[in-house]
């Protein structure tokens, strides 16, 4: 049998043994342990026992403010407060050309990472549109390297900001895949919670998914997330909805987060936590202990919620620092959520593909399956326990069968007084 290509020896996620992989057409041909002898392909790469696995999915990112750090000044706080001030700075002065070039760069520096899908916010709070214009047209240009979708986000509130909810209407008539909200950042709980409603109603016009930024902050007693599961169940919307962040959770007793987290279930809301903006902008007003701030992450899996991860900021007011690598968030995810038990561990990978996948609903063309579109990774590390602990390099990153990017991982080699060759680091247990 004649394929395009074959990943011959790769390791799959919770799977016992190495197997062969052939794609066609752009497609998973045929996935067994061993392939008939007579098959050849137009390339072949010997994984040698590294992990293959599905391409890593950002579900949370905000492409209009990425690689803005220090415009017009650095946030000498680090806080979301003081970020979103230096955002209301910058925001008047963006151009289409500015925010186009600034995304572009930052989905390469993504892809180059094996993310392929990426769900980024767009602030809608302008009156001209100008970074959701430029984003839509990214939307398109990047197509061959990466499923984007756009959200319309009200960074400074729909209730709370003139013409606010026009906006979100004219966003989601502009082509936004989800409709968005911030209801604890809304004045009062009353507009909070109308917030919410609106949205709803908005995602039942355009017939759209949902994704809030929802409950982030510390304050225990910021209690929208509840809102969107009782409206998800009343709607009908169950696995359509979103809630971003619910650092609240974090701070929540124990008898309330039980209630809320047992309703998120029954609603089928997936919960997105995005651990850099979480850890660092959360818990600044403590003084000691100072709280994580990201959401209950392990608890909320046990209980059946499907959990996803968002790298957020990349070099933006928020967050100063990142590069795109959604492996680095679950490594970061998995310290913050005391996720080091060995189960735990591999329940890691999924935050950044499988549940990810189910999040951004594109779960029925998602997966290392035969018939599927050929999206998938080689990673330098033979299991999720490895990648989890090395971060290793993506040594190949595959859409529909064409590789889109490839890492030539770095060398590292010790040189004693009596050898001047020198000897290489592995970092790996040596057998
Ligand atoms: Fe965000």
């Amino acid at each position: 049998m004649q394929y395009d290509l074959i990943i011959r020896h790769a390791q799959l996620h919770r799977h016992d043994g190495l197997v062969d992989i052939a794609t066609k057409d752009g497609h998973f041909a045929s996935i067994v342990g061993e392939l008939p002898s007579d098959s050849s392909a137009t390339r072949e790469i010997d994984a040698a026992g590294r992990l293959v696995v599905p391409p890593f999915i950002d579900a949370h990112v905000h492409l209009d403010a990425v690689l803005t750090v220090g415009r017009p000044r650095y946030n000498t706080t680090g806080t979301l407060l003081e970020g979103i001030q230096i955002w209301s700075e910058l925001k008047p002065g963006l151009s289409r050309e500015d925010v186009k070039k600034r995304a572009l760069e930052e989905i390469r520096w993504e892809v180059a990472q094996g993310t392929l899908h990426i769900r980024s916010h767009v602030d809608v709070c302008d009156p001209n549109l100008t970074a959701l214009r430029a984003l839509l047209e990214v939307r398109e240009e990047v197509r061959d390297i990466c499923n984007l979708q756009l959200v319309a986000f009200p960074q400074d509130g729909i209730l709370s900001f003139p013409n606010g909810r026009e906006l979100m209407r004219q966003a989601m008539e502009l082509g936004c895949d989800v409709v968005g909200g911030i209801p604890h950042y809304e004045w009062t709980r009353d507009m909070g919670v109308e917030d919410v409603h609106y949205a709803f109603a908005l995602a039942r016009e355009f017939n759209r998914d949902i994704d809030c930024h929802c409950d982030e902050t510390d304050d225990p007693i910021s209690r929208f997330t509840e809102v969107m599961a009782a409206d998800t169940i009343q709607q009908g919307w169950q696995g359509r909805v979103t809630a971003s962040h619910c650092t609240a959770m974090h701070s929540y007793d124990n008898a309330y987060a039980f209630k809320l987290i047992r309703l998120l279930a029954r609603a089928q809301v997936n919960v997105v936590a995005n651990p850099f903006d979480n850890v660092v902008l959360q818990g600044r007003f403590d003084t000691y202990p100072k709280r994580r701030g990201i959401t209950r992450v392990k608890e909320l899996l046990v209980a059946g919620v499907n959990v996803a991860l968002g790298h957020d900021s990349i070099m933006d007011p928020w967050f100063p620092l990142g590069k795109g690598d959604m492996l680095a968030a679950a490594q970061l995810a998995l310290f913050l959520c005391h996720m080091s038990g060995y189960d735990e561990i591999n329940a890691v990978l999924d935050l950044i593909t499988t549940n990810a996948a189910r999040t951004l609903r594109v779960q029925d063309s998602y997966g290392i399956e035969e018939g599927k579109p050929a999206d998938f990774l080689v990673l330098d590390a033979p299991s999720a326990f490895e990648a989890l602990r090395l971060v290793p390099a993506r040594l190949h990153v595959f859409k529909s069968g064409r590789e889109v990017a490839y890492t030539t991982p770095g060398k590292s080699v010790i040189k004693r007084q009596t050898d001047q060759e020198g000897e290489e680091v592995t970092f790996r247990l040596k057998p």
